[in-house]
């Protein structure tokens, strides 16, 4: 079981499904479906994985962030914030949950490609840690913002105000291209995000920000994609980004203090997937670093990554009741599940796979009886012929359900569920968004409720209403 699910997930003699010392069956009895479980011990495992490895090859300092878009809640942000990475936020929203769980302002990094002037502010007015200017138009705006700031006077600063000189990197598009998704690569010259080298915009901006009075340029940084599995790529672009820096040095006087080559790290989604460890990663890319700052004479600068997917993905299992079968002789059995695309849109989205076990029956406890092995299609429950969350697998019969009470039918558990999946949710067919719990020693924690009914008209107002 080891590749694709937590590292506490074990299944007992009688079959049943067991997480963080919880059993499946008692959890979607306590909190329903579709239920998200993640477990503790993988998510502090990986965070220490990434500390321990950056530790070990990288001469350097070095720090880990987690990128909270792949999955952001209180607890979550808490979580990371005790396992001691800073945190890269891309949306007010984001950085909103963020300071709101606490998580400590000046270890936040803010990533986006048009930060509204409001973000920028509230970025500013929060102290944050660094801010990643990607283009033009936001060089600009930030100009316009820390003008007229008084430097740190040691004095209590008005609450609205912050301190100058404000650290930023510059996010810059080194021309290499990913071998992933093409939604998901961004690293190549034709993408939206970042100032590219080739064009000379990068050295444009690396100008532009080193003469702008309350920005203080100490960073580069590029992500070239995600679902990354050979280093190669991910070390070559850090490499442009130094050679870039030693020509900024030459040129400009730019000092390279801090160089963030993004996340991007892939992980293993089905069993036919190679597993994909974080220390060779991270091995291959110091090395590259290390070796193109000697080879341009560069001071180590000190080394952020960004890894999303890599720290969670594994962490989560999200689990199914068993609805409607549906069997098309000669053709396909289509089995339904009572979540789908407004929880998980990466099969429809981007063609992901994934794997899936069968976790008992609702009401009638233990596990997969392995029995009757079939040939099934894992529809969602949403009004559309792509919502169908796996194509083709072999799993021991699933039995239809009560759909009001899952009564009866089989419990499906669907691993590498913890990244990118309840970040990209959505309320698509009114669904509501699904209950998240974390488990640890055989507690089960809920650290995000179901929505209600209620939630789905919570910002609704009547026809007639007064308008505010
Ligand atoms: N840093 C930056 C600036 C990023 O844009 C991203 C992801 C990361 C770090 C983290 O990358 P990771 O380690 O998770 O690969 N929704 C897509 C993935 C989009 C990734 C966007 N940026 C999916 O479901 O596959």
């Amino acid at each position: 079981m080891e590749k694709l699910w937590p590292i506490t997930a074990r299944t007992a003699d009688d079959g049943e499904f067991w997480l963080g010392g919880c059993a499946a069956s008692a959890l979607v009895e306590t909190h329903g479906t579709p239920l998200y479980v993640f477990d503790e011990e993988t998510l502090r495992t990986q965070a220490r994985t990434y500390r321990e490895a950056l530790a070990s090859h990288y001469p350097g300092t070095a720090q880990a962030a987690y990128a909270s878009k792949a999955y952001l809640c209180t607890a979550i942000a808490q979580l990371f914030a005790e396992e001691g990475l800073d945190l890269d936020v891309v949306s007010g929203g984001e950085l909103y949950v963020a300071l709101q769980a606490g998580f400590p302002p000046e270890r936040i990094h803010f990533h986006g490609n048009n930060k509204s002037r409001e973000e920028l502010t509230e970025a500013l007015a929060a102290g944050i840690g660094r801010i990643v200017v990607d283009n033009f138009h936001e060089l600009a705006m930030l100009a316009e913002l820390v003008a007229g700031e008084q430097p740190a006077s040691g004095s209590q600063l008005p609450a609205s105000s912050f301190k100058v000189p404000v650290p930023i990197w510059l996010r810059l598009s080194p021309g290499v291209a990913a071998h992933t998704h093409a939604h998901i690569q961004t690293g190549h010259l034709d993408t939206k995000f970042g100032f590219p080298i080739a064009t000379g915009d990068a050295e444009r901006a690396v100008s532009l920000a080193m003469q702008t009075p309350g920005l203080k340029l100490v960073g580069l940084h590029c992500h070239i994609g995600s679902q990354i599995y050979e280093p190669e790529s991910l070390a070559d672009a850090a490499a442009v980004l130094i050679a870039f820096a030693a020509e900024m040095r030459d040129r400009h006087g730019l000092v390279l203090r801090e160089l963030s080559p993004g996340g991007g790290w892939g992980v293993p989604m089905t069993e036919d997937d190679p597993a994909a460890p974080v220390e060779p990663y991270i091995a291959a890319l110091t090395a590259a670093i290390v070796d193109t700052c000697r080879a341009r004479d560069l001071t180590l600068p000190h080394l952020v990554l960004e890894p999303g997917r890599s720290l969670v993905a594994s962490a989560a299992v999200a689990l199914y009741t068993v609805g409607a079968r549906k069997e098309i002789p000669g053709v396909r059995t289509y089995v339904s599940v009572d979540g789908g695309m407004a929880d998980n849109i990466r099969p429809a989205l981007y063609g992901a796979k994934y794997a899936a076990r069968v976790a008992g029956v609702r009401g009638q406890g233990s596990g997969d009886r392995g029995q009757g092995i079939e040939l099934v299609t894992i529809a969602g429950k949403f009004c559309e012929s792509g919502d169908v969350l796996i194509r083709d697998i072999e799993l021991s019969r699933l039995e239809a359900g009560d759909p009001s009470t899952g009564s009866g039918g089989s419990l499906l558990a669907i691993p590498m569920a913890g990244a990118y999946t309840l970040a990209m949710a959505s309320n698509y067919n009114l669904a509501r968004r699904p209950a998240v719990v974390l488990v640890k020693d055989g507690e089960a924690r809920l650290i995000q409720r179901r929505e209600t009914y209620a939630d789905l008209v919570a910002r609704d107002l009547p026809l007639h209403a007064e308008q505010p």
